[in-house]
């Protein structure tokens, strides 16, 4: 009986959120806080697929017979009809089994969505099995839950079909680009137009510098990064935000695309400190502390010019304002509006300050994680 694990990344964008959107370079990072998948084939006569999602309270057990009939006969439209009409069909399909919430519709739609294109594009004989999925990642919250989600199960299903066919998986770059290419077509589900460096970072892990459609490098063994991650509590809509950013673009483009330009340029510089500091040799901790310092300076450009295109918050302000009394910076990361910020440790900055800005942090009502950045990306377990 085929059994694995698949784990994924969250993510944070350290630069160029939204003006990814428009093209525009933009540098991402892996997150020590994963989702993580079992995957069991079931024994023989059971008639199901049971999926268990403890952090949406979802537990169900689908019928085999229902899922083939619905997706492989006669008059189904099959992937290749295209992601709008094979959406509807999973839509359908997710109505009638029924849920009870929208994170379960979502998780519901990415699940059938990925297991069926998998399937007719990977050619799986679809069997019973039982699917668990649980994250370290608070959901819609802009870490990449949805991303590291749909990353876990394209990686799943694609190295299912492989197991099916006795061929082996090395996660190559290209088998990678191939799962990345999987999850952005389920990201579509729960974003609408998706630049894809959410489902890349995940599959890819570690830093990366990324422009939609043409550019993907990775940054491999970068010096750990620490960082306070800071959970407004606010809740917020991607979706909403980008589209909120594509109305202003387009009735002020003189004034917007100067500042998605901007947002370009402080990526490029911020990728080549980071970098620089890649290369640095150890004990050169003058140089360290000045990259540092110039990293910050780019992350406040960079807040500055989100607020601009109005995606900042009053608590993400907040939590700028608090960074910076303790000589820090922050910054939002993700859709904005809500949702997380970033604070960058410097590798001097004593655990007492961390602890003291921390405690301020929480009292004002916020959520605080202490990690590290830049770790691997998508694994499979036997
Ligand atoms: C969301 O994590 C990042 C955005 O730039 C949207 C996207 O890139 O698809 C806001």
């Amino acid at each position: 009986m085929v059994e694995f694990k698949v784990s994924a990344p969250g993510k944070v964008i350290l630069f160029g959120e939204h003006a990814v959107v428009y093209g525009k370079t933009a540098v991402a990072a892996s997150l020590a806080l994963r989702t993580n998948l079992d995957f069991k084939e079931l024994p023989l006569g059971t008639d199901y697929i049971s999926i268990s999602m403890p952090k949406i309270s979802l537990t169900q057990q689908i019928p085999l017979q229902h899922i083939i009939d619905f997706f492989f006969g006669q008059s189904s439209p099959k992937s290749s009809a295209g992601h709008d009409e094979f959406h509807k069909h999973v839509q359908k399909f997710v109505e009638e089994i029924g849920f009870i919430s929208l994170p379960q519709k979502q998780a519901l739609e990415a699940f059938f969505y990925l297991l069926i294109n998998i399937s007719q594009v990977e050619s799986i004989t679809i069997k019973p099995i039982h699917i668990h999925l649980d994250t370290a990642l608070s959901i819609s919250s802009g870490l990449g839950s949805s991303a590291s989600f749909a990353v876990c199960l394209a990686t799943c299903f694609y190295h299912w079909s492989r197991v099916q066919r006795n061929v082996g998986i090395s996660l190559d770059e290209a088998q990678l680009r191939e799962i990345s290419s999987y999850a952005l077509d389920c990201e579509r589900i729960m974003h609408g137009t998706p630049s894809g460096i959410d489902n890349t970072i995940c599959t890819f892990g570690s830093i990366i510098e990324y422009r939609k459609g043409d550019l993907l490098v990775p940054i491999y063994g970068v010096k750990i990064m620490r960082v306070l991650l800071v959970d407004t509590r606010v809740p917020r809509s991607t979706k909403a935000l980008v589209e909120s950013l594509a109305q202003l673009r387009s009735k002020y483009p003189k004034i917007f695309d100067p500042v998605l330009e901007s947002i370009d340029s402080v990526s490029i510089e911020a990728l080549s400190i980071i970098r620089r500091i890649q290369e640095l040799p150890e004990a050169h901790d003058e140089l360290l502390s000045e990259a540092y310092n110039e990293l910050m300076t780019l992350m406040k450009v960079n807040q500055g010019l989100l607020d601009t295109c109005h995606l900042s918050h009053p608590s993400l302000d907040a939590i700028c304002a608090e960074a910076k009394n303790y000589g820090l910076a922050a910054k939002l990361t993700g859709a904005g509006g809500g949702g997380y910020a970033y604070i960058l440790l410097l590798p001097t900055t004593p655990n007492e300050v961390i602890s003291s800005l921390s405690r301020k942090l929480i009292a004002n009502g916020y959520l605080v994680t202490l990690t590290n950045l830049g770790g691997s990306g998508v694994e499979i377990y036997s």
